[in-house]
């Protein structure tokens, strides 16, 4: 443990070597995140690493050797496995987990959070797990809500284009060493052929991902839906996190050759009419989201809003009732580590305020 400063909160991150961990902690900086006290966790593989964080050398503790007594809010970005063990376990040690694994999200007695769309549901913690939502759909939720509490959201058609960085370090390896087998044979074959290339045996998406596009994330769900559980991901959060339970929503999600960033095809049904004009005026004050000509991934990689544009009339829906739209957004910054900070300065300003 390093102490910060005189007075906040004692603040864990586990996982603070990954991909998300590294943005959470830049973000944690960025943002003059009020720290007391702050640990760094991650597995046994990390443990002893140093990390530097606002001129304090950090140790990385192996979090199955952690002491989890005196933390206040604990930042999880470990997978769904190590949120599974580790939240109850925090929990009962006294602090307030905020998880960015799927594990907890669906849980009655837990809240699913996006900072700007939904903060009255961290009034009450139950459990003291806090869930951070699916990248996908924390992308598209700043955009939705304004438009449903509007227009009145009937029907959600999204399909998604999901950088590498969405399946971690491993995917971008993956990315990185099929380019260069790529461009070291040619890349220019491809046109003529998907075969032209030998790349290296997928490790971590599906089929091979450098200059292609592969329509299956996650796992396939065995309730004879034929779904993954990525799909589901955006249809069941949605509707938790907008409090519409019976929203009609589908998606198809699809890993494609970017680093960071995703980007999400939207087809919203409304219950009124609704123009593109009327839309870009409600989006055009909300927050979270910025408006564009053009919305693309290398636009949105580094940065914090939903960038929305493409705003059109949907015409396969009767009358003025369908929107279409395409959304980009960082996936490891909003989409993962910066509204799990968001929604930690949310939890410190409700339940730590004595020790601001
Ligand atoms: N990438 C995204 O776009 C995104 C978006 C939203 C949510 N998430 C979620 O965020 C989490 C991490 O994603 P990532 O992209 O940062 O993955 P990553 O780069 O592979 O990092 C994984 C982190 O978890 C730690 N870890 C793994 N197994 C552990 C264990 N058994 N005990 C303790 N620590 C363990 C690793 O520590 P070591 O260094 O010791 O291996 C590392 O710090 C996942 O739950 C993912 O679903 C990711």
């Amino acid at each position: 443990m390093v102490q910060i400063n005189e007075r906040g909160v004692n603040v864990a991150v586990l996982g603070a070597t990954g991909q998300v961990g590294m943005v959470m902690r830049r973000v944690l900086a960025e943002r003059n995140f009020p720290v007391k006290n702050l640990r760094f966790m991650a597995s046994a593989r990390s443990a002893g690493q140093v990390l530097e964080w606002q001129g304090h050398e950090v140790p990385v503790e192996d979090v199955a050797q952690a002491d989890l007594s005196g933390i206040d809010i604990a930042i999880f970005s470990a997978g769904g496995g190590t949120s599974k063990v580790w939240a109850p376990k925090f929990a009962e040690a006294g602090a307030i987990v905020i998880d960015n694994s799927s594990q907890w999200r669906m849980h009655d007695n837990v809240p699913l959070v996006v900072a700007e769309v939904n903060p009255e549901d961290l009034d009450e913690i139950p459990a003291g797990i806090v869930a951070n939502p699916n990248c996908t759909t924390m992308a598209i939720m700043p955009v939705m809500k304004p438009l449903a509490d509007k227009f009145g959201l009937k029907r959600l058609i999204v399909s998604s284009y999901q950088a590498v960085s969405g399946a971690g370090r491993a995917g971008v390896e993956q990315l990185m060493n099929e380019a260069a087998a790529a461009i070291e044979q040619g890349a220019d074959k491809l046109v003529f052929g998907g075969d032209a290339i030998t790349f290296p045996e997928p490790t971590k998406v599906v089929r091979t991902i450098a200059f292609n596009e592969v329509p299956f994330i996650g796992a396939i769900v065995d309730d004879g839906s034929e779904e993954t559980d990525e799909e589901q991901k955006l249809r069941n959060e949605s509707r938790k996190i907008l409090h519409l339970p019976d929203l009609k929503a589908s998606c198809t999600c699809v890993r494609v050759g970017v680093f960071t960033a995703h980007g999400m095809s939207v087809n919203a049904e409304f219950e009124q009419d609704v123009t593109p004009d009327e839309a870009r005026a409600v989006l055009s004050v909300a927050p979270a989201v910025e408006l564009v000509d053009i919305p693309t991934a290398q636009l949105a990689a580094g940065k914090t809003p939903s960038f929305v544009g493409r705003i059109r009339q949907d015409q396969a829906v009767d009358g003025h009732k369908g929107l279409a739209l395409f959304v980009t957004n960082d996936n490891l910054r909003k989409g993962a580590a910066l509204n799990a900070i968001e929604l930690a300065e949310i939890v410190a300003q409700k339940h730590f305020a004595d020790q601001l």
